[in-house]
């Protein structure tokens, strides 16, 4: 059976850990080339290793997405190594602490930094090279912390918001340039980046914090990896074709309430 993304050339930030990890396998197995762009060198090689002893094609980029001559390098490498860039996932990104109170400034820099900033600048690469090569999809990370107020979470939720009003000016720029592009936002899910998190709400009791948080769910579990690398897929291939500027929700009925 052909793959979703055969002949496809796949760039995967934050592809080291978690749902990167996840959507960079997935995208392998639906025939992509797989770049698995991480700030960790060692994290990116094990995502590659994975896919390389499975029989797909892939390479460890390590990169920085805040640093824009790392973001260059590391596109211009794909484009020799891999080819065009057909897909981007913009997946990379990083948690803040606090509220507008108790946050401080340098958890707010660091946050719009890679949420934003790399995201800005991973997209201008991928965009460009997708323009002079028929066009592609770019699919970003969101959040619901960009669509409702989470405890404690004020620079993020302002940078997965910033992150869905990007895509959709992105989208209609772009859409001319045969470049779609749609935002993800995903509920909680189980990954290193949540640990802390879900900590911190059970008052030091990570079981706790996970039952508290389960608890605001609808469909009565938090999201896997392989759910919200699914709905990557989705937006990757051309399953989506008529799809540019949505803001997808996979929450298990989070923000339905
Ligand atoms: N886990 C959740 O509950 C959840 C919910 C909604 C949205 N998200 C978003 O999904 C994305 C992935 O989250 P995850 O839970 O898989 O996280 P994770 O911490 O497991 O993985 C994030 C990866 O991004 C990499 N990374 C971080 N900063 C980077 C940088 N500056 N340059 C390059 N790579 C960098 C890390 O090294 C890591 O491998 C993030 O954007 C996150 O905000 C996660």
């Amino acid at each position: 059976m052909p793959g979703r993304l055969d002949g496809k050339v796949a760039v995967v930030t934050g592809g080291g850990s978690g749902i990167g990890r996840a959507a960079a396998v997935l995208f392998s197995a639906e025939g992509a080339a797989v770049a698995v762009l991480d700030r960790v060198a060692e994290a990116a090689q094990e995502t590659a290793e994975t896919i390389l002893a499975a029989g797909g094609q892939a390479i460890a980029v390590t990169a920085d997405i805040v640093a824009a001559d790392d973001v260059r390098a590391a596109f211009e490498r794909v484009d020799t190594e891999l080819g065009p860039v057909g897909v981007l996932y913009n997946n990379a990104g990083v948690n803040s602490s606090g509220s507008i109170l108790t946050s401080t400034e340098e958890d707010w820099d660091r946050c719009m930094a890679v949420n934003v900033k790399g995201t800005y600048l991973c997209s201008a690469a991928a965009a460009r090279s997708m323009a002079d090569n028929g066009g592609g999809s770019i699919v970003n990370q969101g959040s619901v912390a960009a669509l409702v107020g989470i405890a404690n979470f004020a620079a993020y939720c302002a940078s997965k918001g910033a992150v869905v009003a990007l895509t959709k000016s992105m989208a209609v720029d772009l859409a001319g340039s045969g470049i779609r592009v749609n935002v993800i936002c995903p509920g909680t899910v189980f990954t290193t980046l949540m640990r802390p998190m879900l900590a911190a709400r059970g008052g030091g009791d990570e079981e706790k914090g996970l039952a508290m948080t389960v608890a605001k769910y609808p469909i009565g579990r938090l999201g896997t990896p392989e759910d919200i690398a699914r709905v990557a897929l989705f937006l990757a291939s051309d399953d989506s074709a008529f799809m540019t500027g949505s803001v997808v929700t996979s929450d298990g009925g989070m923000t339905a309430q």
